[in-house]
């Protein structure tokens, strides 16, 4: 194998899913870029970053998938989830209603993508304490209920950032 060939073998697609708004493209930005925007836009089409990741001294490489919550902007569905060995499935803790949409994400996922696609639940803005809807311990529940990695983020204040992609890489690798 040439150099290049080796480096493809550690090149793991990973995709961002969940209701517009619960913070997806800020996540990846902080992960990727050490970025924040608070006055972000919803996404529209399909963006990606790849990002190399140190998993017990070896590189590997990420190229994470982000597409709007939303139906009308979304990437085509196949397509996105074609090739994925790896998600992040997130809802806002301040807003029950994306919590109440996990089910959905998960059967979407499941019904596109291999079974064994490692999957990790996370509930970001985890800094908006005062307006928490959704309590760790129902986000803990749901993730073991359904065989998942969970993490509460924060994409504003960079808490669990990078330990949730390295979860789902380790696990992968
Ligand atoms: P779509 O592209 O529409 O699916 O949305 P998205 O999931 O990509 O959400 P996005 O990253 O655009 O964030 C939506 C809003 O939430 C923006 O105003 C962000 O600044 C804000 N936001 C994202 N992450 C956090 C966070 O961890 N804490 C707080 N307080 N705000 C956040
Ligand atoms: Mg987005």
């Amino acid at each position: 194998f040439t150099e290049e060939q080796q480096n493809e073998d550690y090149l793991f697609k990973i995709v961002l899913i969940g209701d517009s708004s619960v913070g997806k493209s800020n996540l990846l930005a902080r992960f990727a870029k050490n970025e924040f925007y608070p006055n972000s836009k919803s996404t529209i089409g399909v963006e990606f970053q790849t990002q190399k990741i140190d998993i017990g001294g070896k590189e590997v490489k990420a190229q994470i998938w982000d597409t709007a919550g939303q139906e009308r902007f979304r990437a085509v569905t196949s397509a996105y989830y074609r090739g994925a060995v790896g998600a992040l499935i997130v809802y806002d803790i301040s807003r029950r209603q994306t919590f109440d949409s996990i089910g959905r994400w998960l059967n979407e996922l499941h019904s596109h993508s291999d079974m064994n696609v490692v999957t990790i639940l996370i509930g970001n803005k985890s800094d908006l304490k005062d307006a928490r809807e959704v309590p760790t311990t129902e986000g803990k529940a749901l993730a073991e209920s359904q065989n998942l990695f969970f993490m509460e983020t924060s994409a504003l204040d960079s808490t669990n950032v990078s330990a949730a992609f390295q979860t789902v890489v380790k696990e992968i690798y």
